[in-house]
């Protein structure tokens, strides 16, 4: 039974810069909760008791906020990659000495999912596979590693953003491992042209090994939340999710000239005043928004808007700040690193 869990936590998220240049991509809020958390609560709600998590040298904040489990009911531990990150079959063979000859799901945090992994894990624990894998349709599967069928519908291989995939899979990032197989396969594989451990050659090892390896389809929608508007477009989903909620910080202070329109979520010791907020915005703690009209946005904590302006498919970073120069009333789309300062 897989009671053991491999998630990621480092990474460059380059992808995502300027807000990654401050702070780590897995903290970043969807649904105003570090997107990490969606990751954890959908392991624990498949029944895992024991989390390994990766970190960047010199990490803290990761183990700052996610604490030892006890919040989960669960034991978390973090560990680095010795040398830095070198891909993310990597990250697995780094969590040897804490996996053992354990079953294990290995999850990769930047994966945002509506349904959850307790069936995959259930089916697996039945004992008649050494991998399974989550596949979800989509309609750009040269981004991700893409599974390859023969004829009569039997996965074959597994490969890695190819240039023109075969079809419309993802693999995606939830994989679940028999015990010691996966440490088997990542001594028989080399690092690709990219220069990383590929999570998908050791699939294609499997396959090629006569290994026994399962798929399942992810039921409702997946997303890999690499980009900036993967990010806009989760937090929209799992806001979705909450059937129109309105959840105001009681510690917010706000009144009659502020008009909210669900889903919203505003954290704590927020100020608003004359403003517009929703749908589907979140707004991290200590933010004051005045004179402003938010939708479809991220905005991290900390954020001061006090112009008119409209915000739209925005992703805020920490402490930015949009103040009053001269009257404006014009849609804006912004992506805007940590601290910025804007004036209009
Ligand atoms: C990684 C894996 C890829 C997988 C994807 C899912 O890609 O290498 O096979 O489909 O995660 O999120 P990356 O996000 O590192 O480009």
């Amino acid at each position: 039974m897989i009671t053991k869990a491999i998630l990621t936590g480092g990474g460059r998220a380059t992808r995502l810069y300027p807000i990654t240049s401050t702070i780590n991509k897995h903290l970043l809020p969807l649904a105003n909760k570090p997107m990490i958390f969606h990751a954890i609560e959908k392991v624990v709600d498949a029944g895992i008791k024991e989390i390994f998590i990766n970190v960047n040298p010199g990490e803290e904040d990761l183990q700052k906020h996610i604490g030892d489990g006890g919040h989960w009911g669960v034991k978390i531990k973090f560990f680095e990659q010795t040398g830095g990150p070198q891909g993310i079959a990597h990250v697995v063979n780094e969590a040897k000495k804490f996996i053992g000859d354990d079953p294990f799901v290995f999850y990769l945090s930047d994966n945002i999912l509506f349904g959850d992994v307790k069936e995959m894990i259930e089916e697996f624990n039945k004992g008649e596979h050494d991998c399974m894998l989550a596949l979800s349709e989509v309609p750009d599967p040269n981004r991700f590693g893409v599974p390859v069928f023969d004829n009569v519908g039997n996965l074959i291989d597994v490969i890695e953003k190819p240039e023109v995939a075969p079809n419309n899979f993802a693999v995606t990032g939830i994989y679940l491992y028999g015990p010691k197989i996966f440490f088997e396969a990542f001594d028989n594989i080399e690092k690709s042209a990219r220069g990383e451990y590929e999570i998908s050659s050791i699939h294609s090892y499997f396959l090629k090994n006569n290994k026994k390896v399962g798929y399942k389809e992810i039921t409702g929608w997946w997303k890999d939340t690499g980009k900036t508007e993967d990010l806009l477009l989760a937090n929209r989903l799992l806001l979705e999710k909450t059937n129109n909620i309105i959840q105001v910080s009681p510690s917010c202070v706000y009144d009659d000239t502020v008009e909210l329109i669900a889903p919203v979520i505003i954290g704590e010791n927020c100020i608003l005043k004359n403003c517009k907020i929703g749908p589907y915005v979140t707004i991290g703690q200590g933010s004051i928004i005045k004179n402003a009209n938010i939708e479809d946005s991220i905005l991290l904590s900390n954020v001061e808007i006090d112009c008119q302006i409209t915000i739209s498919d925005s992703l805020i970073g920490k402490g930015v700040k949009f103040l009053k120069k001269e009257e404006r009333n014009k849609k804006h789309k912004l992506i805007v690193g940590d601290k910025t300062v804007i004036e209009f």
